[in-house]
Formats: structure tokens, sequence, C-alpha cells
């Protein structure tokens, strides 16, 4: 099976997790939909008002409030002021009407004013591993690296965080441990807040960054959890759990709680989190705006020298559903490992059938009889008609006629109502191929129609019809890797010329740690306690990344958040587009690769004022510009900068369909390898394309000298969307860049 050995190899890291799993299904039980509406009507009516970076002059809640007075009324104090943002930049949340909203935008220094809304977790549902975590080794170096978490706080006890054998935090960290009780920071966690502006807390919610969802210490265990031997859930996916860079410290910044994840208090830990001095800000969420507002404070820390790693979202397969793609921001989409779970339904006559699911239960191949949902209605109930019993909804099956058996159901659900009902377990029949496993709270398997139509016809053809669910198991897929149905697809939704998302990390089936008082199967009659739970989600993927970058920060701390994101990009492992849909729109320049990323060889650099006239030439204007940068910006006169200037380590093109395509893109490349080099352009074009690279040899004689260069594409596409690459090579190193070539739409 799968055992690491004790070595500290970033690559076993992340083979690791890898190979831990969990499922990503959209389960909505009631109980969710009542906490959304809550939230709906109680916080549509904050609006952040954002007024641009911080400059040399003073703001103050006096001015905010001031300003509210002038909007709303002087009977207004700075007691309505949800949070005012004062440390990296100016602004202030606050409940507005519509219409004082539209006044307060009009105001002198007002950048924008916009709804407070809601952004989500980037997984939909998550296992529990358990496991008893033993720690073998501990980190022996001491680490400067920091990476800030923003999820739903973190579980302070975890193996993964223990901080034997760390150092006091380096003497950069700013930030503090919130004044807590029963939390407590140590060398590892270094620092710990929470927010939530609104007060609306509800059952379940910790105040404190303790996290009671698993979330957020499940994704801050992937970026940076220390080495823990011998972690597995119930023994299903057995090996060593750890963090990609695990001597890295942790500061936790907890903005998601029960009801979701607010804007407001996303900006209030981005604002913490640059003055505290952290190295990455890693943010596994995302909503379905366009909005770049919180962007700016993305570009405000790049500038700081803060690269933001983002989860791509899990809105796949369909094209154009990245809910991050700022080229300012690192977007994680998610691949598979080869490591596969399944789990086997045996029936009485001894046929199998392998279906998904996170099983740890063990029913030592006892047999249960087996019915069918269908034929067994609650009818004193008022959902207990076969519609309903068919799907096994809550109540709506006879407990008389279900219990103590194995129950047949129509499609998925979370488990609940067979659990009501006493089944011993549940065979759900409705599973395509591209389905997610998750953890249930009774013995579980997902079968397909046709398997689940095969036990239907034998339940129905037998007069005591039996069946056993097994362990969930593991076999290696050697399919992999290939990239998640659910993982979001670019192109990118505002800038078509960019390509997102950057790259590929294991977001599939992923074991790590986890808060043992919620329940791996997110039903809360499960009582079962988990220390590691495997998941899926573009929200395992974006750590693996974090912490990748974390590791490359460690060797070159100077090194821009853009130089980093090229490291990345230009090592990652191609992927093959046969496997995933949507080509480059799935995995942008591949899997990320943690043996090369470090030496890139080549870097493609971007500097502030780059993304200035990138933004420019979307459209931005001088002034709007100077209150994000807090400097004096100006978009150059007269120019047509484009976003083909934007020096970024991938080339996209889309064009309108039956154009003829003739197009220039200028790049300049940094030497960070040995020197004196030679690298050789090396490109195959696609048919139809002509494909030339201007000047095709560039010589370094020193580090950090820079080169240009100049790539055409002409031709005509003869499909929707055509890719290859670029490869930079001096016989060492392979700077390798994808090419994407698409009709718009
Ligand atoms: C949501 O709340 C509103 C009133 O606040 C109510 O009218 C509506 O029926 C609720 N919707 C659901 C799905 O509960
Ligand atoms: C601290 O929090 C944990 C988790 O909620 C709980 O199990 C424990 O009892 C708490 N301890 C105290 C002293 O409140
Ligand atoms: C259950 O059956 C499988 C074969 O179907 C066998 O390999 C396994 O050892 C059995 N487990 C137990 C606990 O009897
Ligand atoms: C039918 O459902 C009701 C709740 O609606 C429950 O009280 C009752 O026990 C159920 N009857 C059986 C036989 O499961
Ligand atoms: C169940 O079995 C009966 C005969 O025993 C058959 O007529 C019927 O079509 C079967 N139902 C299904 C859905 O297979
Ligand atoms: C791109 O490069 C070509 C050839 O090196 C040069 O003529 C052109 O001016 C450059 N374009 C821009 C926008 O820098």
């Amino acid at each position: 099976m799968f055992t690491m050995a004790g070595k500290t190899s970033i690559l076993s890291m992340l083979l690791l997790l890898c190979f831990a799993s969990t499922l990503l299904i959209g389960h909505s039980t009631s109980q969710n939909d009542k906490k959304a509406n809550i939230s709906l009507s109680l916080i549509s009516y904050a609006y952040i008002v954002y007024m641009g970076n911080k400059r040399d002059e003073v703001s103050t809640s006096f001015l905010y409030t001031s300003m509210l007075q002038d909007v709303v009324g002087s009977h207004i104090g700075a007691e309505s002021l949800l949070y005012s943002y004062k440390r990296s930049f100016h602004g202030f949340a606050v409940e507005l009407t519509e219409q004082e909203a539209q006044k307060m935008a009009g105001m002198d220094g007002v950048v924008s004013v916009f709804p407070n809304q809601k952004k989500e977790l980037h997984t939909t549902r998550s296992w529990d591993f358990l496991g008893l975590p033993k720690q073998v080794d501990k980190p022996t170096t001491e680490s400067d690296a920091i990476i800030g978490v923003f999820d739903t706080g973190i579980w302070p006890e975890s193996a993964s965080f223990n901080d034997k054998g760390f150092g006091p935090p380096p003497s950069k960290w700013k930030g503090k441990c919130q004044a807590l009780t029963n939390f407590t920071c140590n060398n590892k966690i270094i620092g710990a807040k929470y927010y939530r502006s609104d007060k609306l807390f509800v059952e379940g919610d910790i105040k404190s960054p303790r996290d009671s969802d698993g979330h957020g210490t499940h994704v801050a265990s992937i970026a940076a959890g220390n080495l823990v031997s011998a972690a597995s859930l119930e023994g299903i996916g057995f090996g060593t759990a750890r963090g990609g860079l695990p001597s890295a410290r942790i500061a936790v910044y907890k903005i998601c709680w029960s009801l979701g994840c607010n804007d407001a208090d996303i900006l209030a830990a981005f604002d913490d989190a640059i003055a505290d001095g952290v190295d990455i800000i890693s943010i596994s969420l995302g909503g379905s705006s366009k909005n770049y507002f919180t962007d700016a404070i993305a570009i405000h820390a790049m500038r700081k020298g803060i690269l933001t790693s983002t989860s791509a979202g899990n809105r796949g397969p369909d094209l154009a559903t990245l809910s991050s793609f700022a080229p300012w921001s690192l977007s994680v989409a998610a691949s598979t490992t080869d490591r596969k779970f399944f789990t086997e339904v045996q029936l009485g006559n001894n046929k199998k059938f392998e279906g998904v699911s996170i099983n740890p239960f063990d029913l030592k191949n006892g047999t249960y009889p087996i019915i069918y949902g269908g034929d067994a209605p609650n009818k004193t109930s008022e959902i207990g008609s076969l519609s309903y019993a068919r799907t096994c909804n809550d109540d709506s099956l006879d407990k008389n006629l279900v219990k103590g058996k194995i129950v047949l159901c129509d499609g998925e659900n979370d488990g609940t109502g067979q659990l009501l009902a006493g089944a011993a377990g549940t065979v759900m029949q409705g599973r395509r191929p591209d389905s997610s496993a998750f953890a249930f709270p009774l013995p579980a398997a997902f079968l397909s129609l046709e398997d689940g139509a095969n036990i239907y016809s034998y339940i129905n053809s037998t007069s005591n019809p039996t069946a056993t669910i097994l362990k969930t198991n593991a076999r290696k897929d050697t399919f992999a890797p290939y990239i998640a149905a659910f993982s979001s697809r670019g192109p990118n939704p505002a800038a078509n010329n960019i390509l997102k998302p950057d790259l590929a990390a294991p977001g599939v089936d992923i074991l790590a740690a986890w808060s043992p008082i919620s329940p791996i199967s997110e039903v809360s009659l499960d009582e079962r306690k988990f220390s590691y739970n495997i998941i899926s989600g573009t929200s395992m993927a974006c750590p693996h990344a974090s912490g990748l970058a974390a590791y490359i920060k460690s060797f070159h701390p100077t090194w821009s958040p853009a130089a980093i994101i090229s490291a990345l990009k230009t090592t990652a492992v191609p992927m093959d587009a046969e496997k995933s849909s949507g080509a480059e729109f799935a995995y942008g320049a591949g899997n990320i690769n943690p043996l090369k990323a470090s030496n890139p060889g080549l870097i493609y650099d971007i500097d502030a004022p780059d993304y200035i006239n990138f933004l420019c030439g979307q459209g931005y204007s001088t002034k709007l510009l100077q209150s994000v940068t807090g400097d004096n910006s100006r978009c150059p006169e007269g120019s047509d900068r484009t976003v083909f200037d934007l020096n970024y380590p991938s080339f996209a093109l889309s064009i309108q369909p039956s154009n003829s395509i003739s197009h220039v893109f200028n790049r300049t490349v940094t030497n960070v390898g040995t020197s004196p080099s030679t690298y050789k352009a090396n490109v195959i074009a696609p048919t139809g394309l002509s494909i030339k690279v201007n000047p095709s040899v560039l010589s370094f004689t020193s580090s950090g000298q820079k080169q240009s260069f100049a790539l055409t594409i002409e031709g005509t596409l003869d499909k929707q969307m055509v890719s290859t690459s670029l490869i930079w090579d001096d016989g060492t190193n392979k700077v390798r860049s994808p090419i994407v070539v698409y009709e718009a739409f």
C-alpha cells in the first residue's frame, strides 16, 4: 500500500497527500438551505466602501463616520462601522440602503462601493480519515517562511501543528494571537485571528480561530503540516501525512463560518496579513463575481512581495467556470493521483459490484437482508410516498421494513434518511464515471445505474435477498493524473488572452488533518471522531501550490510573486489533453513539480508597473489606478497597451472564428540559473499554424541578466482550440510555456 519512508523531501509529502482522498459532490441538506436563507436576508444590506490603498495621508474612523453622516444622517455614529480598514488600505464596511450606497459611491475619495458578498469554500464535502497520528520526524531546521491561511480556522492540537523543534517566530512577524480562551498559538501556529463583522454566529460556530468545520485544518496541514506517520482514516489511505513545507509557520485568519465567508471579513484579513508579514497567502475559496475589487487587495499584497495562491473553483467540467483568474494571483486546478478508492458491494449470490464512497465501516463480510427503498414507503409520513421512498429521503422510509437491512436507493443523498430508518447500510445508484467519493454516516456505496438495476433485479427475483458492503479499498490508477471533473475550467472570463488556471495540483481524495468535532459525513447525527480526513476539491489543490511556493521563497527570498508563479508554471509536468476535458483550460501549464520548481533556469518576471499597464489595457482609468496602487501610477498616454504586453509565462490568443491569425507576443526572460548558459527555443506548431521565435537562441553571461524575444503566431485554426508549448532548453533546464489559440466564445 502506501507508506512513505521517513524522508522529508517535499516530493514525498506531496505524493503522500496526493494519495489521500475524498469526494466532491453537492449534497445540499435542508439545514444548509435554511442557513443560506438566514444569511441572505440579514447580510445583503452590508456594503463595502473601498477608498484605495494606503497613501501618506491619514484616514480614520472619524473621517469614515463623517462620510457616513453626510449620507445617512447625523444620528449615525462610529459604532455603525462593521470595519474600518486602515492598515494596508482605506475603506470601511457598513450597512446601507441601495440608495445610500449609490450616494456614497459619488463621494470624493471613494473608489467603489459594492455589496458584501458571500464566498464559498472550494470543497463541497469532506470526509475524515482516522488514524492515530504518531509523530516520527520533527522539523530540525527553523524556517522563516510564513503561510497565511484564510479559511475556517484551525485545530491547534493536531499533531500536524505540533511545534516541537521550532524556534521562536521570525523577527519579521508582526502579527499576534488574538486574546482567546481555549486556543493557544505555538511556534508552528504563530498567529491566529477570527473575523465576523456581522456577528452572525450560529449553532456550531466557535468564537475563536478554532476550526469547527475541518476545512481550514485540512488546508493548513496540506500547505505546512508536520510529518505525521501512520496517518489514515481507519486504515484507508494509510501513510505519512505531510505538508508542502513542514518547516513553515502558519498564520491563521478565520474568515469562514457555518453561514459562509463574507468579503468584508476577507478584506479585513488581507489588511492584517499584509501588515503582519506573511510570505504567501493561501485562500481556498471564491465566488462567482468578476469584480476585481478583492483582487485590488491582492495587487497590493503583490506589491509587498506576497503571493496570493487561490483555488480555481469547483464548477467544472464546463468551460469558463473559473472563479479565480487575476494575473497577479496563482489559480490552481485539481488533479488526481494514482491512488483510487473504491467500495464493493457483494450480494448473497456472490456477485460483486464496485462503487465509490469513503467507507471506513467494517461489516466483517456479515450479510444483511437488502430491500429497495421504493418498496418500503412510510405510509403515515407526509413524504412517505413511493417517489420519496425511492430516494430514501428523511422520514420517507418505513422503519419496520428497513431496520437492520441494507437499503437500495435511487440517486445519492447524505445518508440521513437511511440512518434515521435504522438501516444497516445503503447502496445508492446513479453514479457517473466522474463522481467523487464521499463519506456517509452508515456503511454506503454509490453505484452506476446499470449495477443498481442488476441489484434491483436480484432483489426482485430472490426470496431472501442479502448483501454486504465492504470497507473502502485502494488500487493504483494507471490513468492518473488527470483533472477532476469538478475542477473549474477556463478560458479566463475577464481577460481572454491570459491563460487560466495557471497549473494543477493534487485535489482529489486528499488525506490531511481534520477537526475531530466535525463529522466526516457532514451529518450531525454522525458521532464518529477522526483527526485525519480524505476530501476533494480545488481547495485541496491550492495549498499544495501554496506550500511549494513557500518552499521556492525559502530558497529565493527576494523573488517577486510573479517570479514564483513563473517558476511553478515553467517547471510543471505537462498533462495529457486526451484525459482532461478542456486541456490547457483544465490544467494550465500542467501538474506542479516539487523537484524542479525551485530551480527553473529562467523566469518571466513582472513588476507592479506591468500590472498597471495591464489594468490600463483593461480600461481602468488613471484615477482609479492611483486609488488602487496608492502612488502616482499613470496609464501611459495615447498608448495602445494591451494584455499581450504582460510578461506572463504562457501564451493565449483568442480569435474571432474564421479570421486568419497574425500575432506577436513580446516576452523577457531573466536568467536565474548558472551562467554562462545558452537556451534554444523549441516549438512544434500545430497543423495550420506557423509559430516563430526570434531570436531563437538566447545567451546569458551572468545571473540576473535579461533577454527579450518575440513569438509570432500566423495561420488559421482548423478547430476550436489548438495548443502546444514553447520550451527554452539549455540542455539542463526545460523552461516550458503553454501556447493556446482558440476561437472566442
Ligand atoms: C427565506 O426567507 C424569506 C423571508 O425572510 C421567506 O419568505 C422565504 O420563504 C425563505 N425561503 C426559504 C427557502 O426558506
Ligand atoms: C476547548 O475546546 C475543545 C474543542 O471545542 C473542547 O473539547 C475542550 O473541552 C475545550 N476546553 C475547555 C477548557 O473549554
Ligand atoms: C471478506 O471477504 C474478502 C473476500 O471477498 C476476504 O478477502 C476478506 O478477508 C474477508 N474479510 C473478513 C473480515 O472476513
Ligand atoms: C413514519 O414517519 C413518522 C414521521 O413523519 C414517524 O414518526 C414514524 O415513526 C414513521 N413510521 C415508520 C413505521 O417508520
Ligand atoms: C420484478 O419481478 C416481476 C416478476 O417476478 C416482474 O414482472 C417485474 O417486471 C420485475 N420488476 C422489475 C423492475 O424488474
Ligand atoms: C515586440 O518586439 C518587436 C520585435 O522585437 C518590436 O519591433 C516591437 O516593437 C515589440 N512590441 C512591443 C509592444 O514592445
